[in-house]
């Protein structure tokens, strides 16, 4: 295929964009373009009446993160065939990708293929492991074969909707904020990489870090980034989460395609 790529996504810890561009590489040999929105303060405005989309984002409680929706809310397809890409860690994706497909279908796309993909848990750490370093090789090698799968998909008009799994009304989303990562003040260096990669922007960097906890969506960039391994999120709700993932999340899973 030979078509413009718009890879539109947001990825706090980076596994949805790894995946995506996998996905892009399987799709054909177009030029891609990157709509990263997991950082910008301005929404995406965008409307698309040709080329193809690939949609991908982490799934958040087993729905679409909301802030991803809401970056997304001034997009809009004239009939272009998206591909829809659900990133979680190793634990469900439950309705995520279902709701995406309808918000999809509102905003005008064609969804042609869909698939769950597996990255590292935003809670993990190495004492803690949960689908540690995925999307791994095998996981990239499937991305790009669902991107082939899906560009014969986009070119056969007589092919049928794809059936994507989960429930409508949605599980219902769980509060957010209130809990945030702790900085530790004496491996703190100042360096401001936190704020730097926060999607929220509610950390703020003087003579020593401060979070603005209620804006926190808890993705843990913040702690992946830190070169001096001074924020952890420790918060107990997450500290229990992750616990619970370890016991119960840890057998592999792999990527479900849906053409
Ligand atoms: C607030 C929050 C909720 C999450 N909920 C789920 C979930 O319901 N199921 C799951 O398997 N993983 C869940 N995860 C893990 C992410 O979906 C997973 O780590 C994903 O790879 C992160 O994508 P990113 O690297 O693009 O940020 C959650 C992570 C966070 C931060």
């Amino acid at each position: 295929m030979n078509q413009t790529i718009q890879l539109i996504y947001f990825s706090p810890t980076g596994t949805t964009r790894k995946t995506v561009t996998a996905i892009a590489q399987g799709l054909g040999t177009g030029k891609v373009v990157h709509h990263d929105v997991t950082r910008v303060r301005e929404g995406l405005e965008l409307n698309l009446d040709e080329g193809i989309a690939v949609i991908g984002f982490p799934v958040y409680a087993g729905r679409v993160p909301e802030l991803f929706l809401k970056r997304i809310e001034r997009l809009q397809a004239a009939g272009v065939p998206v591909v829809i890409a659900a990133v979680y860690g190793n634990r469900a994706f439950e309705d995520a990708l279902l709701e995406m497909t309808d918000v999809c279908r509102a905003k005008g796309f064609s969804v042609s293929a869909a698939g769950a993909f597996i990255g590292e848990h935003s809670y993990a750490t190495n004492t803690h492991p949960v689908a540690l370093g995925r999307p791994d090789r095998d996981d990239l090698d499937r991305a790009v074969e669902f991107g082939t799968l899906a560009s014969r998909a986009v070119a056969d008009p007589s092919r049928r909707a794809p059936q994507i799994p989960g429930n409508s009304p949605y599980k219902e989303r769980p509060p957010l904020g209130g809990a945030a990562p702790d900085t530790d003040a004496g491996l703190c260096t100042i360096c401001g990489a936190c704020a730097e990669v926060c999607p929220t922007f509610v950390i703020e960097v003087g003579d020593a870090v401060r979070t603005d906890a209620a804006g926190c969506i808890k993705c843990c960039a913040c702690t992946r980034v830190c070169p001096a391994g001074a924020r952890t999120m420790n918060h107990p709700s997450v500290a229990e989460r992750r616990q619970m993932l370890v016991d119960n999340c840890s057998r592999r899973k792999d990527p479900e395609l849906f053409l």
